[in-house]
């Protein structure tokens, strides 16, 4: 054998290791759990694409080495050499048959341990939390629908624009915005790009963002983060009706991709993939009025003009098993921008859409105002200062036309197709009220 076919492959992923079966392979992971017996080790070394099990038996590697299989604790980087098999049982296909194993760095007192542990502990080491088998899967599920919106507005033709993070206005209401020095004067980190998407959206005909955006929200929900990452699709010449439909269709192409290529994760986060299989649009629509009424008859005391909150969408959702779009709510507590009823100028054309299971709203849209002397009077009515949204009165001056959007926060996304109850486990590092560590 020459020296260039016994050095072991350097492999660096499950993916990888399931093309080199039969062969040598070296790789460096961490230690996620070990069991032995004195004559023969089950080390689950953590890589890329997750957990391969490593087995070693005592007369097959050095003396040396079996002393380091021995010594090596939770959460310990090693390096282990071997041949790849294949079994079909391990989620991963594979299994190493050892013939070397070294410890590069030994971890003492490791603190979370497969125990149970409370969340506040869990949350106070979150960088370390990651590591669990559960939260890798939320965070590879995130990834997977992070990268279907970007295929499916790739594949309708949207431009990618990267809105402002950093502005001088408000986009969702003054009550939750974070205020910030911007070289003596005052800034705001951004709520929504949408104000920015609609200039963008009269340059490029149909565009969408998507980046972190920021609320200042005093309350202490599940459903609520300080920062929270929205897509926001924003498309020239498309009216409600349109955005209805387009909104059904991102919902249903991105709930079929999360079926199709994180079963794996599902299976670890044991979310009930049934429920999900059952979200094939098209999806039942309901007007505010419409579900005003339902609600008062299940009991809820509601009344026209209120807006929903968390019980009242749960209620609304839960009578199906796909979401439910409800429409054209009352302008007097919606954004200033919603284009009115050309029906009944009382609502707008705005759509919220309640994901099943008590999931609430995922996403909130409208078609917008392009009458400058209506969104002038809007921008009034709301006590907005109009210095800072000339720029964006200019879109109605210049070439006016009707143009519709809506936002879908990734979190409360995730959280439904993960079947996690809380949407601090669906971001790497969530930003909630008074807390900002780590
Ligand atoms: O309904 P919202 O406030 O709509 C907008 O911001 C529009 N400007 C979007 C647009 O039309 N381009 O927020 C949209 C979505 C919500 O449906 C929800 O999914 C999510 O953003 N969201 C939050 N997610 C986590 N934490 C919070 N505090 C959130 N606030 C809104
Ligand atoms: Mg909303």
């Amino acid at each position: 054998m020459s020296e260039s076919e016994s050095k072991p492959t350097p492999v660096t992923s499950i993916r990888e290791l399931s093309r080199h079966i039969g062969q040598s392979v070296e790789l460096r992971g961490w230690i996620d759990n070990k069991r032995s017996s004195g004559k023969i080790a089950f080390l689950q070394v953590r890589v890329t694409g997750g957990t391969v099990q490593a087995v070693a038996g005592r007369k097959d590697v050095s003396e040396k080495d079996w002393e380091d299989i021995e010594r090596v604790t939770q959460e310990s980087t090693v390096r282990v050499t071997g041949t790849v098999k294949e079994d079909k049982r391990a989620p991963s296909g594979v299994e190493i048959q050892c013939s070397g194993f070294e410890v590069l760095s030994l971890t003492q007192d490791y603190p979370i341990t497969p125990k149970e542990h409370g969340t506040a502990f869990l949350m106070e080491h979150r960088h370390l939390w990651l590591r669990s088998s559960r939260q890798r899967s939320a965070l590879r599920v995130r990834s997977e629908v992070e990268q279907a919106i970007r295929d499916f507005f790739y594949e309708r033709d949207l431009t990618l624009i990267d809105s402002p993070i950093l502005t001088p206005a408000a986009c969702e209401g003054t009550s939750t915005l974070f205020e910030t020095d911007y070289f003596g004067d005052k800034a705001y980190l951004s709520q929504s790009g949408q104000l920015y998407l609609e200039p963008a959206a009269a340059a490029l005909g149909k565009v969408y963002c998507f980046g972190p955006t920021f609320r200042a929200e005093k309350s202490k929900t599940r459903r609520h983060l300080m920062e929270f990452w929205m897509v926001e699709p924003e498309v020239a010449f498309l009216e409600f009706a349109g955005l209805c439909d387009l909104a059904q269709e991102f919902v249903g192409y991105l709930v079929a991709r999360v079926l199709d290529r994180s079963r794996e994760e599902l299976k670890i986060l044991e979310r009930d993939t049934s429920k999900l299989e059952a979200v094939v649009p098209p999806f039942p629509r309901i007007t505010y009025t419409e579900a005003v009424k339902i609600l008062n008859e299940k009991g809820n005391p509601i009344q026209w003009g209120d807006d929903f909150g968390g019980d009242e969408e749960t209620i609304l959702a839960s009578q199906l098993d796909r979401p439910v779009m409800v429409t054209k709510f009352p302008a007097s507590f919606k954004a200033f921008y919603m284009q009115p009823d050309p029906e009944n100028p009382d609502v707008v054309l705005g759509l919220d859409l309640l994901a099943p299971e008590g999931y609430g709203e995922i996403i909130g849209g409208s078609q917008r105002i392009h009458d400058p002397d209506l969104l002038l009077r809007r921008i009034q009515q709301h006590n907005l200062p109009i210095e800072a949204f000339q720029w964006y009165l200019d879109v109605r001056k210049y070439g006016a036309f009707p143009h519709s959007g809506f936002g879908m926060g990734i979190e409360r996304f995730v959280a439904w197709m993960t079947g996690l109850t809380h949407l601090r486990e669906t971001i790497p590092y969530p930003r909630m009220l008074y807390k900002i560590y780590p």
